[in-house]
């Protein structure tokens, strides 16, 4: 059985072990596994910890703030690195999952490499946990980086008990899983700005009405291309979002859709046709996991990674 308080005890004294006196940098996301794995080496190894903060802008917009907050609360120096343009400007025209994952690990590790570097650190906390995509560090060329990983064998339930016990503010606690490349997983296709405005606002959205709901993920996807929709009258060109929602019992290993009711869907759906006037239609997948997968993955991706489809 898992035992949490014996879980931290561990970690707390072999991160204190592996990094002994030297100085050491955590990337925070703004969700609940960077918080933990941080706050595990923050007491094991106090002020010679630094956290970093990447801004892709992929995310959902209130995470850094957030996470400003409770950094200065527990007094842990915090160093955010804004990388919006250089990583926009290279997702341009870019439409393969593949090459938009690529793009995204090269400039997240290419910044926090250089920063390691320049401050001559080369010990690297990460909130990976067991479900997680690995995104990895390891094809990056860092052989002198000892990554840590205090999580990576937990999943997402574990992971809640140790943010219980060491009471992470419930907003960290609570928020759904989102994924590491932020709106680049959740936009098929080319990511611009004019997309993550609408899938970010969607979001919004959707985490507004289904706050009550009990769901491991409620989210929207954003479709690839235009679709034809009508408004008044006249033949308009607009996006298409996909609504997925799921439990899991077992974080997110497997998962199961929530059956919605067809009040609250419909109230979503309004509520996102008029507050997004480029969107013109809306969609419910009604697939578990197996044979679907969370998030909605092109088969590009699947098949980069090599895996037998048949
Ligand atoms: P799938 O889609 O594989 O998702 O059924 C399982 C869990 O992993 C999350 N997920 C990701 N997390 N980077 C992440 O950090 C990613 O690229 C990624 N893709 C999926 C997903 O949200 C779900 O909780």
């Amino acid at each position: 059985m898992f035992k949490p308080e014996y879980f931290i005890k561990k970690q707390v004294k072999q991160i204190k072990s592996i990094v002994g006196k030297n100085k050491v940098i955590a990337t925070v996301s703004g969700g609940l596994d960077s918080i933990v794995s941080t706050i595990l080496a923050f007491k094991a190894i106090g002020n010679q910890l630094s956290a970093v903060y990447v801004d892709t802008g992929l995310m959902r917009g209130y995470e850094l703030s957030e996470i400003k907050k409770f950094l200065n609360k527990k007094n842990i120096s915090l160093i955010v690195i804004n990388v919006r343009k250089n990583l926009f400007d290279k997702l341009k025209g870019i439409s393969d999952p593949k090459k938009k994952r690529d793009i995204f690990r090269n400039i997240f590790y290419g910044v926090l490499l250089n920063i390691m570097k320049k401050r001559r650190v080369h010990y690297l906390v990460q909130g990976t946990i067991k479900t997680d995509f690995p995104e990895p560090i390891s094809k990056i060329k860092c052989s002198n980086i000892t990554t840590i990983e205090p999580l990576k064998n937990l999943s997402k339930n574990e992971v809640q008990l140790i943010g219980q016990i060491l009471k992470i503010p419930s907003n960290f606690l609570k928020r759904p899983p989102f994924p590491g490349p932020g709106f680049a997983v959740r936009i098929i296709g080319e990511v611009n700005q004019e997309k993550v405005k609408i899938i970010r606002k969607a979001t919004k959205i959707v985490e507004q009405e289904t706050k009550n709901i009990r769901k491991f993920q409620f989210f929207p996807v954003l479709m690839e291309g235009k679709l034809i929709g009508t408004k008044k009258g006249k033949l308009v060109f607009g996006y298409g979002i996909i609504l997925r929602a799921v439990k899991s019992k077992d974080g997110g290993k497997t998962a199961k859709i929530v059956q919605m009711s067809w009040d609250a869907l419909n109230k979503i759906q309004k509520r996102l046709l008029k507050e997004l006037p480029n969107v013109v239609h809306i969609f419910y997948s009604i697939t578990d996991k197996p044979p679907a997968t969370i998030e909605l993955q092109p088969a590009s991706f699947i098949a980069s990674k090599e895996i037998k489809v048949d």
